[in-house]
């Protein structure tokens, strides 16, 4: 049986990112960035925070609760600490008896197409199948998202015969999702 590695949300470096865990400072930044911003959370299973209490409340309540089996990382750049993070990208879901992970992010609409989250999945997707020794990793988008579709394909997801209908009970709505996955052989094949 495949064993996972489970070392947690450690920090991760890339070119122009830092990757590291929330912590409840965090708040003010969250909110200004991205939290509040309806453009960000169009295709999200969330709605817009109206203020800053509730980032605090997702900070306290589930953001910083961190373990080994949680894996949430802020992101924040290299070059402007002081703007605080920009974005997140985690694994929604982790099932440690197949070894697979379902990955998901968002990024303040300030540094959209900019590369910025193509380098941060990539830099997850190493950690994922180098450190923490997983088998596949899936993420899925909105029909529609298309900007997160190319963020897939860019990182090397290939397209899945997975499509689900998904009631997002915050928005009172059913969505239509397309899922990608990237497994070992194929992260092997690729350069990262
Ligand atoms: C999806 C998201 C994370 C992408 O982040 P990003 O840092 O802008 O992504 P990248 O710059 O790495 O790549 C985006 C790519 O999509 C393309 N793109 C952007 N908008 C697009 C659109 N409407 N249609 C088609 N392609 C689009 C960009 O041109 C870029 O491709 P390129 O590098 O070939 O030019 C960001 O848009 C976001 O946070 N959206 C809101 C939250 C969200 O949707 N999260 C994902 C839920 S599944």
């Amino acid at each position: 049986m495949d064993i996972m590695n489970l070392i947690g949300t450690n920090n991760i470096y890339t070119t122009r990112l830092l990757l590291r865990k929330f912590t409840l400072d965090d708040a003010q930044s969250m909110f200004d960035n991205y939290c509040h911003d309806e453009a960000v959370c169009k295709f999200m299973t969330r709605n817009p925070h109206r203020d800053i209490n509730d980032t605090k409340e997702i900070l306290s309540n589930y953001f910083t609760k961190y373990n080994n089996e949680t894996y949430k990382w802020a992101i924040t750049l290299l070059s402007e600490p002081e703007k605080g993070v920009i974005g997140s990208i985690d694994f929604t879901k982790l099932d440690i008896e197949s070894c697979t992970a379902e990955v998901g992010y968002c990024l303040s609409k300030a540094y959209w197409n900019k590369g910025i989250m193509t380098e941060a999945f990539k830099s997850i997707i190493n950690y994922f199948f180098n450190e923490l020794k997983g088998l596949r990793l899936e993420a899925c988008f909105e029909l529609g998202n298309d900007a997160s579709e190319k963020v897939m394909i860019k990182c090397g997801l290939k397209k899945s015969c997975r499509i689900e209908t998904n009631y997002l009970p915050l928005k009172n709505k059913n969505v239509v999702v397309q899922y990608y996955y990237i497994d070992k052989t194929t992260f092997i094949n690729n350069t990262y």
